[in-house]
């Protein structure tokens, strides 16, 4: 199939990708903009990239929006990252609805303020019964605890013994596909704590480009990239 002007094979599209998206606040200081009008721009290429991947049938879309680090910034910045994001489901959520997208929040969403909590809350049950993309979006969300966080379940539950698979089941991504595909933008060639467990055999694509600047073109020339890639998860080429 062409998309985009760019041809791609049709049964090579990664069932699951995740973004890093990073670059906001250096977009905004390029232009002598506070921080948060790079936040802005990048929820902008939040929808924009959300309606790329539906038209693309990627299965899930893992947005690592604030991670349990990102509370060691400015109050101001934060209070302005979660209004942002309150906007955008009051903006989003009839759309997200029409283009049959499901929500899910991974992260330790408690430490929210409960007008946003609620929200969220909300958000998911509307859009439960849609069957297209999963938009997992990563909420105060941090790798390591995600896996303490299924030890103590799992503590706690009674269970003596445990494997992958089962302990798989205790994650935020019980019920998603394998992470085929991650992406950081802005430059940084780091994971910053995302998804510890899932990222074992991903393909991993950094880009200098920053977050507001990321486009449906880019996005699709980085999939055309892990289409061209051999994975072999440990094995030799056949
Ligand atoms: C990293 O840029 C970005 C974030 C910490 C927040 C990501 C949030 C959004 C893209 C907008 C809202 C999200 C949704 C789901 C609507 P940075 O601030 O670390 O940039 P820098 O490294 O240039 O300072």
């Amino acid at each position: 199939m062409k998309f985009l002007g760019i041809e791609l094979d049709e049964d090579k599209i990664p069932r699951h990708v995740g973004i890093i998206m990073d670059g906001n606040g250096r977009w905004a200081q390029k232009r002598g903009l506070p921080r948060i009008f790079g936040h802005k721009a990048g929820a902008k290429t939040v929808k924009l990239i959300t309606e790329t991947s539906v038209k693309l049938g990627i299965k899930c879309l893992s947005l690592f929006a604030f991670s349990t680090e990102n509370w060691q910034r400015p109050k101001d910045e934060i209070k302005n990252l979660f209004k942002l994001l309150r906007n955008y489901i009051k903006k989003e959520e009839n759309n997200l609805l029409k283009n049959n997208i499901k929500v899910l929040i991974s992260g330790d969403i408690s430490k929210l303020d409960e007008v946003t909590r609620n929200m969220l809350k909300k958000l998911e049950e509307k859009l439960k019964n849609n069957t297209g993309l999963i938009l997992n979006l990563c909420i105060n969300y941090s790798g390591r605890s995600e896996i303490i966080n299924a030890v103590n379940k799992i503590l706690n539950s009674g269970i003596k013994k445990i494997d992958e698979e089962k302990f798989e089941k205790f994650l935020y991504t019980k019920d998603l596909p394998e992470l085929d595909f991650l992406i950081r933008t802005s430059g940084e060639l780091r994971i910053s704590n995302f998804m510890l467990w899932q990222l074992a055999y991903t393909e991993l694509y950094f880009t200098k480009t920053l977050w507001p600047d990321f486009t449906p073109e880019e996005f699709v020339l980085a999939i055309k990239d892990f289409q061209n890639r051999e994975r072999r998860f440990g094995r030799i080429p056949e």
